[in-house]
């Protein structure tokens, strides 16, 4: 019963992820565009009272849903401030903390199952759920220590050392957790600097703005430099952050010999696309972003490809036909734990993604998945919980290999 209603808080939580997350890229992607987008009031020759255009640098018209629309960007500040302005900062925040609590409510709940891989490390718990704590807030101090050294004035170079810290802080901890875990913590830890950068720089300097314009003062320059540099930095950590968010879905990734690698090439290709895109804003091409991202992404789908199996068998010398008998000993001790219709694992009440393996028929129904999980990835059994040995892999491959006969 506790673990059930635990999935439907996690449905919850999930949920709630979700949307506060698309909230606030989706508003931050906006802002972006609207600020690449709006036409300056002078060029486009509109008529306009001299106050008015004093005020406004740039303005926009848009079409969406049930209406047009009219935008426009204040040079400065409007000369009173609205009662009702609007801060995008609970979008960020909500993401932030619904983030964490699943990542309490999957991971640390049973570290024993989602973040310890026996076949990586051998930790006790409370170490594992430490480990990934300590990431979490030693990638934000770091970050911000970098930003506010010297270094932090050279964007260039700032990009670069940070880049190479994100790959050692992955080759870690795919030497240390689960892939997936390995993954999650990285994509958490990006997660915790963007939401820092907000809580810390980004809306500090907005309400240096607002104080400024209270007092009748000149906002400092130095929280908006800060806040431009940072808010420039999150535009870029989205894409590889999102890829993460997703690549809990796809094993290939996460649970490959070089994970940690892949991570750091698919979020080099996931930013080079966004500095596509921001250069376009700019009126600017740079059309051989696009060439060394997809040639990133074919050198990883290529490198990363699954070997031939025929191949594999081939190097073994071993043909002799492997019966259903065997498959089905194997599903047993290694599978069924999980996934039956009455599971009998501590943690997994129920078949997880109800795939179950009761009968022969559903055994081979799921050949091909079977294959993907537990023959060219290691990503089943979950965490290798039941110490599946390669022997093991390589007979259930040739059984596949062979048409997964049942008799
Ligand atoms: C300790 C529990 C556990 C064991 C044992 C286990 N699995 Fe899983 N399995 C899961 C969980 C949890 C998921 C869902 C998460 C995921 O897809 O990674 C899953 C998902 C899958 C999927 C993906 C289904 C889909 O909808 O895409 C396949 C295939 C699979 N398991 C096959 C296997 C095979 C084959 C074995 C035995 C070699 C095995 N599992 C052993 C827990 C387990």
């Amino acid at each position: 019963m506790e673990s059930y209603l635990l999935e439907w808080l996690q449905l919850g939580v999930r949920w709630l992820h979700m949307i506060a997350g698309i909230a606030w890229i989706g508003a931050s992607f906006y802002f972006v565009w609207l600020n690449n987008n709006v036409r300056r009031s002078d060029s486009d020759g509109d008529q306009r009272s001299p106050s008015e255009s004093e005020s406004f640098d740039g303005e926009l018209h848009a079409i969406h849903g049930g209406g047009f629309y009219r935008v426009q960007r204040y040079a400065l500040a409007p000369k009173e401030l609205p009662h009702d302005l609007h801060w995008f900062k609970w979008e960020a925040y909500t993401t932030w903390l619904s983030g964490i609590s699943l990542l309490v409510l999957v991971y640390y709940l049973n570290p024993q199952v989602y973040l310890i891989d026996t076949n990586v490390a051998r930790l006790d718990s409370w170490a594992a759920i430490g480990i990934g704590v300590g990431f979490l807030i030693a990638g934000w101090v770091v970050y911000d220590l970098l930003q506010r050294s010297p270094l932090g004035r050279n964007q260039l170079a700032f990009g670069a050392v940070f880049f190479s810290l994100v790959i050692a802080a992955s080759y870690y901890l795919c030497h240390t957790f689960g892939g997936r875990a390995a993954y999650l913590h990285i994509g958490a830890m990006l997660g915790t600097i963007m939401v820092g950068n907000v809580f810390f720089t980004i809306i500090p300097s907005q309400r240096e703005l607002v104080n400024a314009k209270n007092e009748g003062r000149l906002p400092n320059k130095k929280f908006a430099e800060a806040a431009k540099n940072r808010s420039l930095h999150n535009n870029y950590i989205t894409l590889p952050v999102l890829f993460i968010m997703i690549s809990n879905h796809y094993p290939m990734t996460f649970s490959h010999e070089y994970n940690w690698a892949i991570l750091g090439a698919i979020s080099l290709g996931g930013a080079l696309i966004r500095h596509w895109f921001n250069l376009r804003g700019q009126g600017k091409s740079a059309p051989w972003l696009w060439v060394v991202s997809v040639g990133v992404f074919i050198a990883i789908i290529w490198s990363t490809a699954p070997k031939r199996s025929a191949a594999l068998r081939q190097a073994q010398g071993d043909a002799s036909p492997v019966t259903f008998a065997q498959v089905d000993a194997i599903i047993g001790k290694h599978c069924r734990g999980c996934h039956a219709a009455a599971p009998t694992d501590a943690v997994f009440k129920i078949a997880p993604n109800g795939v179950k393996y009761d009968t022969p028929q559903q055994i081979s129904a799921m050949a091909v998945k079977i294959k993907q999980r537990a023959v060219e990835t290691n990503s089943m059994p979950f965490g290798n919980k039941t110490n599946m040995t390669q022997t093991e892999r390589d007979l259930l491959g040739r059984w596949i290999d062979a048409g997964a006969k049942v008799n």
